[in-house]
């Protein structure tokens, strides 16, 4: 399983096109990395590739992945869509607005949602409605509790994450729908796990057990305090009233997320007025002191740990019993004869 980070940023993007913030002022003079908007792709065993969440910048985001060479068995005459599934984690607009940029596949788009996704994408915001008369839509039931199997060797949980319904179907929306999820990818070959958690209110027990239970965690990291929208002037509402827990204070995220013991803990879907996106601030520093990462486009995490373990230790068997020498003789030939396995392995981990 390969996971690659398309878009870190909430919506908007970094910068956005009406926003004069210092973060995004400070992108604008090239002193921070532009950032496109929220999705994820992850690549099973097979090689096929799935898009977690469409954003509008999906078009620029597919671009960038074919320059990494993500796809060199897609046909490129035939005008196919390079994703066995899109999945949807909610509706909201910047998850799913790519979805009509994706009109011109070949095939109908194969999406993955909760059923109160799929009201949303046909009443408030009808984009499956629309796709009907372009490339179409197979839609697939992605319940929170349930388990699907996506691809030979990966399946996906999903969990409940948000009950707070997109703005535009406030009003139509019932109270206790679970209008977010939480996605857990299983590689069943390797043993990996990540869990992805773009929107994300609270972190209960339950969350931090399967958090832990996870070799990486891609963590909504939005905003940095509770009240910074309205502290700026640029909006009315709270970080908690729109769905998304804040990272700092005494009951923020980041205070939670530095005590599990998680390999790899990233931020992603972070809001342009967020401090922690600017390498210099004293915000970002913290989040590095706590063991956090904070996300980027084009970020790539290749779960090859138990592959190499594996060719390691029977590397270093081998050696010993073939030419039956003591443990440190052995040892001292397994180090010359695999320290280019063990670099190349440490790069491709952190390319
Ligand atoms: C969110 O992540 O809370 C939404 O995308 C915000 C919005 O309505 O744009
Ligand atoms: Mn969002
Ligand atoms: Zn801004």
């Amino acid at each position: 399983m390969l996971l690659k980070i398309l878009g870190a940023s909430a919506g908007g993007g970094f910068p956005q096109w009406n926003c004069h913030c210092n973060g995004c002022e400070t992108v604008r003079v090239g002193q921070a990395q532009t950032l496109t908007q929220s999705s994820v792709a992850i690549q099973a065993g097979d090689g096929s590739w799935f898009l977690v969440n469409a954003s509008p910048d999906v078009r620029q985001q597919i671009e960038q992945m074919r320059l990494q060479g993500c796809f060199p068995a897609v046909e490129t005459a035939k005008r196919t869509l390079p994703f066995a599934g899109i999945l949807l984690t909610d509706a909201e607009v910047d998850h799913t607005t790519g979805l009509m940029l994706l009109r011109e596949s070949s095939q109908p788009l194969k999406v993955y949602s909760p059923v109160s996704v799929k009201l949303a994408l046909t009443t408030g915001y009808p984009l499956f409605s629309t796709l009907q008369n372009y490339c179409g839509v197979e839609w697939s039931a992605l319940e929170s509790g349930t388990v699907i199997s996506l691809a030979t060797g990966l399946e996906v949980e999903a969990f409940a994450l948000s009950t707070k319904p997109p703005k535009y179907m406030v009003g139509e929306a019932l109270a206790d729908e679970i209008w977010g999820i939480g996605l857990t990818f299983r590689d069943l070959t390797r043993g990996s796990v990540i869990t992805y958690t773009p929107g994300l209110a609270v972190i209960d027990e339950a969350m931090r057990s399967r958090f832990e239970a996870s070799d990486c965690i891609l963590v909504d990291g939005t905003f940095w305090t509770n009240e910074e929208l309205p502290a700026l002037g640029i909006g009315s509402r709270t970080a908690l009233q729109m769905g998304h827990l804040p990272l700092s204070g005494e009951d923020g995220s980041l205070k939670q997320l530095a005590k599990l013991s998680t390999s790899r803990k990233i931020l992603v879907h972070i809001n342009n007025t967020n401090p922690i996106l600017l390498t210099n601030s004293p915000e970002r520093q913290l989040v590095e002191a706590a063991g956090v990462e904070v996300g980027y486009d084009g970020l790539t995490l290749e779960f090859q740990v138990f592959i190499l373990c594996n060719y390691l230790y029977r590397n270093y068997l081998s050696l010993k019993s073939r030419q039956s020498l003591g443990r440190k003789k052995s040892l001292k030939l397994f180090f010359v004869l695999n320290i280019d396995v063990i670099i190349i392995f440490i790069l491709s981990i952190n390319a």
